[in-house]
């Protein structure tokens, strides 16, 4: 495979890369703070779901995503102490990505994800923050009716954040590829 090293790309997060990953995060979310070991703890848990997006510059985001269950929501900044036996679905906790950097580079992360969900029920979680649940939207998401339970946890997300779910067998990706997305994939 061709790789096109003045693009930016994704490849496989290591402990090593927490401290970029918490300087993108202060800086991306100030108001969702996660402490160091919490994000290092879901990519020892699910090392295939975590990946930094590197450029020239190093490090200029990030993507976290571990398998857990349908209509449930980590609380932010705890710890999950161990992956769920009858996971039904890929979790994604967070993509975030440094403005510079941003210009569809998401896809090829989710691309990756949507292989590694099949293993985990076929189907992608998130919880839509910041209005992105267009962007989402555009990646096969739809939003989710929520109970008063949900509603409760989805607060500390912020007013505008949704809990969206993206079954992968009945809604192929409707978002063609770019001609950069498989490059970027490492
Ligand atoms: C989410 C993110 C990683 C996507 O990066 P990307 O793939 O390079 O995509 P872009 O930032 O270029 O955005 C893609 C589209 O979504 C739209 N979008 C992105 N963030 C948005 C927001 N907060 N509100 C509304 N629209 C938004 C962009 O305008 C763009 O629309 P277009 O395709 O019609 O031009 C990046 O926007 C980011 O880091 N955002 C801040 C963190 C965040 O909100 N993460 C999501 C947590 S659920």
């Amino acid at each position: 495979m061709r790789i096109d090293v003045s693009k930016p790309h994704w490849r496989p997060a290591s402990t090593t890369d927490i401290t970029a990953i918490i300087a993108i995060a202060e800086r991306i979310h100030p108001d969702l703070f996660e402490r160091p070991d919490v994000f290092a703890e879901k990519m020892r848990l699910c090392p295939d779901g975590c990946r930094v997006l590197v450029g020239d510059e190093g490090i200029v985001g990030y993507g976290l995503a571990h398998p857990w269950k349908q209509h449930q929501i980590p609380p932010l900044d705890c710890f999950l102490a161990s992956l769920p036996d009858d996971a039904d679905c890929l979790y994604v906790h967070d993509v975030a990505v440094l403005p510079f950097a941003r210009g569809g580079v998401a896809a090829a992360y989710i691309r990756t994800l949507e292989q590694l969900a099949r293993s985990s029920g076929a189907v992608l979680a998130l919880v839509s923050v910041y209005a992105t649940r267009p962007l989402w939207e555009q990646f096969g998401f739809r939003s989710v009716t929520t109970n008063a339970e949900l509603r409760a946890k989805l607060a500390c997300y912020g007013e505008a954040a949704t809990y969206m779910l993206r079954d992968l067998a009945a809604a192929p990706s409707p978002r063609p590829p770019t001609p950069n997305d498989d490059i970027r994939i490492r």
